[in-house]
């Protein structure tokens, strides 16, 4: 699918041939002739990319550019609607990247621009080349990253589950400190939601969140994403690439999916972790960036450093560890968590009210959820959309929750299931075992005598002693872990 620019410029003949040029390199133009116009345009539909001038006649092209990039004030956005027209519909998304092309500038005017939010200040005279990649990469920045409204912090469903519960006060207390924070958990679990939450409740709330998908860009990409590139760095690399880290500064950034990323690279991010030192790829130059880093991973990273595809070293400089359970460990949130998100599914897909009926609940509950929230989530706007009336019978629900045994169901003895669930939580615990014994509510002789029989056997803790200088290990397994919640 071709991506779309929208080309807000007041100059018709510079319009009409930077469409032609624009539509040369396979992307698809709009074109607003003047600043409202763009206004207009950039609120009934989404782009990939905004491109305009820095003159306009009838709005300031900075107030347009806050406007776009949601950094207005509310009494200037509403202005700003009211002067198009009453605008109702919304589809502004501080996240799409502008580039400024324009025939005049200040260095201060690229600066202002810069700060309200334009990726690029171009002068229009630029290299049809150099136009092409300033607009690739800007789109594939917006891709890796993703910033959202501070209000969805509302949209998060707390519950009481008492582990859940001991997360959320584990995050007031750490929300204000800079230091890197590791979530894991299943996928589908919420722990980008957790990632969010941090950012909201520090007092970088109202900074940017960038996040990096580490599995959205190759291995050899990611460097090149958050350190960015010098010109002539590698072949192609003709212009620099500022990085995400440095377009962060004073903000957030979330690495998602962090046990993706090659062991190179991942050497690279302790210094950055530590001290927030960074290189340029390219350049001998140290340069320092004020970002606080939050990661998250769903692979077990104790097995992943065990097979060297994770380095100890890089483990140990998250400070705090935040584990998301699944959420057939959060059984008693679930019937709460199961009508919250119906009501949410049903006012997105305009349905009146629904209630979950008693036999579907049985349902939900009875079944083990390997996809978590984003599966129960799913199944119930499935659900929504399904039932005929204000209920939701069992029949509406997907087949697999509904009595047909899962796909990847594999029939189990009570034995090991058992087991399995003493090494789960083993593993949630760090191996203390009195917490263990406590939350499998057995004594801790009994955990002992049951890891006899089942011949279970903590594994050899990687690389303890290099550690030791951060504080984070303790070689005595039933010491609590140091800021594990
Ligand atoms: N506490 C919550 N309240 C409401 N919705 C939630 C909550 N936690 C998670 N969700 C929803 O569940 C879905 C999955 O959440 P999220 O993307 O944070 O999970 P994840 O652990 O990062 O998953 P993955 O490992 O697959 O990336 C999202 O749609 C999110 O809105
Ligand atoms: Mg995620």
């Amino acid at each position: 699918m071709k991506s779309v620019i929208l080309l807000i410029d007041c100059d018709r003949n510079y319009r009409q041939t930077c469409k032609i040029v624009l539509q040369g390199f396979g992307f698809e133009v709009v074109t607003a002739e003047t600043g409202l116009r763009g206004a207009i345009l950039a609120t009934e539909n989404s782009y990939d990319l905004i491109m305009m001038d820095l003159r306009f006649a009838e709005i300031p092209a900075l107030e347009l550019l806050a406007f776009i990039k949601c950094k207005s004030d509310r009494k200037k956005t509403a202005e700003i609607k009211k002067r198009c027209g009453d605008l109702t519909s919304d589809s502004l998304n501080r996240n799409t990247p502008v580039i400024i092309l324009t025939a005049l500038k200040t260095d201060e005017e690229s600066e202002l621009a810069r700060q309200s939010g334009a990726v690029e200040v171009l002068l229009k005279g630029v290299d049809n080349d150099v136009l092409k990649l300033k607009i690739e990469q800007a789109i594939a920045e917006s891709a890796t990253s993703v910033s959202y409204p501070h209000e969805l912090g509302d949209g998060i469903f707390l519950g009481d589950n008492p582990v859940y519960k001991k997360i959320l006060n584990f995050i007031d207390k750490i929300a204000e400190s800079n230091k890197p924070v590791l979530i894991t958990g299943e996928s589908g679990v919420g722990k980008e939601v957790i990632a969010r939450l941090i950012w909201q409740k520090s007092s970088r709330g109202e900074n940017v969140f960038r996040v990096c998908n580490c599995t959205g860009v190759t291995k050899e990409m990611v460097e090149d994403t958050l350190f960015g590139h010098t010109k002539g760095a590698f072949t192609g690399a003709t212009s620099e690439r500022k990085g995400l880290l440095k377009s962060a500064q004073g903000g957030t950034v979330f690495l998602d999916e962090i046990a993706e990323t090659g062991l190179d690279f991942q050497a690279k991010l302790l210094r950055a972790l530590q001290f927030g030192e960074i290189q340029t790829v390219g350049s001998d130059v140290v340069e320092y960036v004020n970002v606080r880093f939050l990661a998250a991973t769903n692979r077990d990273l104790a097995k992943e450093i065990v097979q060297s595809r994770f380095r100890h070293d890089l483990y140990y400089r998250f400070t705090f560890t935040i584990h998301v359970p699944p959420l057939r460990e959060r059984v008693d949130d679930l019937p709460r968590l199961a009508s919250y998100l119906l009501t949410k599914a049903a006012v997105e897909n305009l349905k009146p009210v629904q209630v979950i009926s008693d036999e579907a609940m049985k349902a939900i509950c009875a079944y083990t959820w390997p996809g978590n929230i984003r599966q129960l989530q799913n199944a119930l706007e499935y659900s929504s959309v399904m039932a005929a009336g204000s209920e939701i019978g069992k029949d509406d629900l997907p087949d697999y929750i509904s009595g047909v045994p899962r796909a990847d169901y594999q029939p189990q003895s009570l034995e090991e299931i058992e087991k399995q669930a003493i090494l789960d939580t083993l593993r949630y615990t760090a191996w203390v075992k009195t917490k263990a014994a406590k939350i499998l509510e057995i004594t801790p002789k009994t955990l002992r005598d049951k890891l006899e029989k089942y011949k279970v056997v903590q594994p050899v803790p990687v690389g303890k002693e290099e550690v030791k200088e951060d504080g984070a290990a303790a070689d005595d397994s039933e010491l609590d872990g140091e800021g594990e919640a």
